[in-house]
């Protein structure tokens, strides 16, 4: 009895773990479209940046619900991790090893990163604590220079080395995460779990490639030269 209930509570997390994993997926994906944006120029960025800010009451029920959903999101994931390990005495057989890809065996060390990477990166960007003097420049419209504070950031080779480390294990986190969501929620059948891989593959490459051409695209002076 005390089984079934383990496994069905188990089980449970496992489900919203999935689902809000898969909210926070969409989250990255409108966010680096957003940030798109920085090509086409700091009118478009800004006013893309003005745009959402106009709307407190959205803004911060999104904000919220996206700290909520991460909150429960790590909390569920890392009690599951906890779970699986206290289950399972004995380390890994190799064989086990090989039939777990890299990615979902490192589940606990890219998400670790990628707290750390959002922590610095809320810190860095929306609070502006590392370049004060950028942070609340306004531009020749009199909004908030968003453009700015980017180009700003990636002309700096630490700020890139630390955006890239991000990047790694985000591209890594989302990889697996897709795919593992997709399997957890969908059926177990070999075509399905083929193709779901190949969604989260496409899904990471999608966000850590779009991310990487703003990086880069700024560091090389191609954008706001
Ligand atoms: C090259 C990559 C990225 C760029 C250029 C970027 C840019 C920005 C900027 C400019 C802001 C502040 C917006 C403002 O002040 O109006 C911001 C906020 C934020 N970013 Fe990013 N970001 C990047 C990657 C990421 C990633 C990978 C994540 C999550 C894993 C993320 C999560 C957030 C969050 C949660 C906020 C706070 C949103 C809010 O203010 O409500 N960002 N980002």
């Amino acid at each position: 009895m005390r089984h079934i209930s383990h496994f069905q509570s188990s089980f449970g997390s496992r489900v919203v773990v999935a689902l809000m994993g898969l909210g926070l997926v969409g989250f990255v994906v409108f966010h680096m479209l957003g940030n798109l944006q920085v090509f086409e120029g700091p009118e478009a960025l800004n006013s893309y940046a003005a745009t959402l800010r106009d709307m407190p009451i959205l803004l911060w029920a999104a904000r919220i619900g996206l700290l909520g959903v991460v909150i429960v999101h790590i909390t569920l994931a890392i009690r599951l991790a906890l779970r699986n390990r206290r289950a399972r005495p004995v380390a890994y057989a190799v064989r086990e090893y090989r039939r777990a890809s890299l990615a979902s065996r490192t589940m606990a060390l890219t998400g670790s990163v990628l707290v750390l990477f959002i922590v610095f990166h809320l810190l860095h960007l929306t609070a502006g604590i590392a370049d004060p003097s950028v942070h609340n420049r306004l531009d020749a419209a009199g909004r908030l220079d968003v453009y700015g504070k980017v180009v700003h950031a990636f002309q700096n080779p630490l700020y890139v080395a630390l955006y890239l480390v991000g990047q790694l294990a985000l591209g890594v986190h989302l990889s697996h995460a897709v795919s593992g969501s997709l399997q957890t929620l969908g059926i177990e059948h070999a075509a399905f779990n083929r193709l779901f891989k190949r969604a989260g593959l496409a899904v990471g490459l999608f966000v850590v490639l779009g991310n990487l051409a703003i990086i880069f695209a700024i560091f090389f002076g191609i954008v706001g030269a």
